[in-house]
């Protein structure tokens, strides 16, 4: 059943109900021109987020019943496909009738649950696999930080009040360390503090961790599917799973760049699959420069779907072969 629209309020408000994964529901009131996310928050319900621009996909919900759409104009991480199968990113869609959507997650976020501490860091080794990513690593001293694969920390930029957000690639097994996989942007004021500034020894504050985007246990085949730079967290879930005792389930990443010379963390990704024969990976370009890579055309989401009627799984394509 649709919200009630008789329980809007006064100044045109329609009635949203969300229902969460453990069943639990909360019923909120979005106003005309108002994010169904601000509304929530607004009236107490504490949904996960974390941009608030449409960018990072982490407030993705599905809408069930009414109508909700995203802000016209504006750029958002989701696929059209994603749209019309009823996907909307809360923190950029109003509701336009009583609706009901549907949140992946029950109604006791885990960020409720532990709030975020500020830890300094330091500064390890920092490498340019391509002109356009850097990697680099941070040691955490204080014994008491802990994260969840796929979880998050806020960086902040030295000598500025500037912070921004970077996923972990490795798994809490490498603390004290932890590696990071950064897209440079032209002018971006951590990419230019990357470029630039940054050697090994500097002393930055983090915060974190952070985000709900974790790991959950099942014996299914975990399908991931990352571009560019958004595969750090899948990297650090990959090596989380390597960690646990017993069975692992078949694990399917498809990993894509938007061109075969940007292309990265090819090592990294064989690697895993020499140590996990459960997993086959999926790796793609959207455009070739004209060399024989082995990646498949496309994004990494088409590569999924091509590749998922293949069997066997192709052999390697660049191992990192024992001698
Ligand atoms: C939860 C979360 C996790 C994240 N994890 C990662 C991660 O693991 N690796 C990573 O590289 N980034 C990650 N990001 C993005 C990251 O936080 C920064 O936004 C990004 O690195 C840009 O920072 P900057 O200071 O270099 O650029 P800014 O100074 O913030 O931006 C400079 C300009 O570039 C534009 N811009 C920002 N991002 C992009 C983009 N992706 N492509 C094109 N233009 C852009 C801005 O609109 C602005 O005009 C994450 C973001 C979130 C919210
Ligand atoms: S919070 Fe990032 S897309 Fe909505």
């Amino acid at each position: 059943m649709a919200a009630d629209g008789d329980s809007a309020d006064a100044r045109g408000g329609v009635s949203v109900t969300l229902r969460f994964e453990d069943g639990a529901e909360r019923r909120i009131v979005v106003a005309p021109g108002q994010f169904v996310l601000d509304a929530a928050l607004a009236q107490g319900v504490p949904l996960i987020h974390q941009c608030r621009s449409g960018n990072c996909s982490t407030c993705v919900a599905t809408l069930i019943e009414g109508e909700s759409a995203t802000a016209p104009g504006r750029p958002v991480a989701l696929l059209a496909s994603e749209a019309a199968a009823g996907r909307r990113l809360l923190c950029v869609s109003y509701a336009h009738a009583p609706s009901v959507i549907r949140e992946h997650y029950p109604a006791t976020p885990i960020d409720a649950a532990a709030a975020p501490r500020r830890f300094s860091a330091t500064l390890g080794a920092l490498a340019r696999p391509n002109p356009k990513v850097a990697i680099f690593t941070l040691a955490v001293a204080d014994e008491t930080f802990a994260f969840a694969s796929g979880q998050y920390v806020r960086i902040r930029i030295p000598h500025t009040d500037e912070w921004r957000s970077y996923s972990m690639a490795s798994a809490a097994h490498e603390l004290p360390a932890m590696t990071f996989i950064v897209k440079l942007i032209a002018g971006g004021a951590m990419s230019e503090y990357l470029l630039r500034a940054a050697r090994p020894g500097d002393r930055l504050e983090i915060e974190g961790p952070r985000g709900a985007f974790v790991l959950r246990r099942s014996r299914g085949q975990h399908v991931f599917v990352a571009g560019g730079t958004g595969l750090a967290p899948i990297l650090s879930m990959l090596d989380a799973i390597r960690r646990r005792p017993g069975m692992r389930p078949p694990m399917l990443p498809s990993f894509g760049c938007s061109r075969d010379a940007e292309f990265f963390a090819r090592d990294e990704i064989e690697l895993r699959r020499w140590w996990m024969p459960e997993l086959r990976a999926i790796l793609s370009a959207g455009r070739s420069d004209g060399a024989d890579d082995g990646l498949r055309r496309g994004n990494p989401v088409d590569a999924l779907d091509a590749a998922r009627s293949t069997r066997p799984a192709p052999p390697p394509i660049c191992a990192a072969r024992p001698r």
